[in-house]
């Protein structure tokens, strides 16, 4: 099938040329470095699938663009589709495909990375070692061992992460509409989100975005948590208000603050801007708090994950075209 593929790195050409040969499928990949956007869309030209991640632009403008290219299928190389603009997708006639699972430990992993990195301030700690500075004054943590951690989402990344806190000896609570019988068993008490505020010591978010969930931690949520709270998000960036956790961390109620997804992040992330001015004056401003950590959207990058999301990724191409195999449709319900 004649894929192409947008947003690509050199990462993505080894993962997916690796796939396309171990699994002898002779998929064509044509990879762009351009974004998908209305505007790179006709470099579609010729295919009969589109290879999208997180940051490309899914909206309608675009999907009707990539159907009068007569593109048949979407296939995402990630799990989320919250950017993909599923009623146009279907009046359009385009069938979309996700990976739904490759690893919840790379993510769950780099969830409690953020925890230790900012809990025991490593990020400041490395840069005052390597200055000659070893005075310990403002790099104070505290035991997570018998501290409440709350999990908003407890799915297959939830559930990895609330095995690693309850392995570290928290008590974990949990939000979900649909709990999960195996966080039970781990000992998560399951609460609403304004209990699961007011208890936690770490709120990590392990959901997707959704309308319900855009802008779930707020000035309100906020003004409900425990003074000096530890808020981590892997998930998606749009899940925080900004502005909002920016005034509780002026105001010292976010004690910390973890991201590895940002509400504006398809401007900055995956690219190296280091020569350039961030005109970005919010992600500017998270910068400069002494106790927040930012990582570009690396929870996924792991050496399994990347594997496993070119593996099925094809795989799903391969289904769409032959009928044979599991093809990880996303409908109109997700
Ligand atoms: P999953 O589908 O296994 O679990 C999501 C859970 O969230 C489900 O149990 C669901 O019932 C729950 N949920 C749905 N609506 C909710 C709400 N309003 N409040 C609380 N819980 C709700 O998904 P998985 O694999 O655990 O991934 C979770 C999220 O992690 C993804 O949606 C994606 O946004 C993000 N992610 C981030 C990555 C990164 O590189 N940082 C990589 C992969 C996923």
């Amino acid at each position: 099938m004649k894929i192409a593929m947008f947003s690509t790195k050199d990462y993505d050409r080894r993962s997916f040329d690796r796939a396309n040969d171990t699994h002898s499928l002779d998929h064509q990949i044509r990879y762009l470095e351009a974004r998908l956007t209305p505007d790179t869309a006709p470099l579609a030209q010729d295919a009969a699938a589109v290879c999208a991640f997180v940051n490309d632009d899914l909206s309608r403008p675009t999907l009707e663009i990539l159907a009068a290219l007569d593109v048949e299928l979407l296939v995402l190389r990630s799990a989320g589709f919250n950017h993909v603009d599923l009623t146009a997708a279907h009046e359009l006639g385009l069938t979309v495909a996700r990976v739904p699972a490759y690893s919840p430990h790379a993510v769950a992993e780099h969830t409690l990375a953020l925890i230790l990195s900012l809990n025991r301030h490593i990020h400041r700690a490395y840069n005052r070692v390597r200055e000659g500075n070893f005075a310990l004054e403002g790099l104070l943590g505290f035991d997570l061992h018998g501290k409440t951690v709350g999990i908003i989402g407890t799915g297959q990344i939830g559930l990895v992460f609330a095995r690693q806190m309850a392995g570290l000896g928290c008590h974990i609570l949990g939000y979900d509409p649909y709990p999960n019988d195996e966080c039970t068993a781990l000992g998560m008490e399951y609460v609403d989100l304004d209990e699961l505020f007011a208890r936690s010591r770490i709120i990590s978010l392990h959901c997707p975005l959704t309308p319900d969930t855009h802008h779930l931690i707020d000035a309100n949520a906020i003004a409900r948590m425990q003074k000096g709270v530890m808020i981590i998000n892997t998930s998606r960036g749009a899940m925080i208000d900004t502005r909002a956790v920016i005034d509780g961390l002026k105001s010292e109620k976010i004690g910390a603050l973890g991201l590895d997804v940002y509400e504006e992040e398809a401007d900055l992330f995956f690219e190296d801007l280091s020569d350039k001015v961030i005109q970005d004056d919010v992600f500017a401003r998270l910068l400069t708090f002494p106790n927040v950590l930012i990582t570009g959207h690396q929870g996924f990058f792991t050496t399994e994950a990347l594997a496993n999301i070119a593996d099925t990724t094809l795989l799903n191409a391969t289904a769409f075209e032959t009928g044979t195999g599991t093809l990880h449709r996303v409908t109109l319900d997700g």
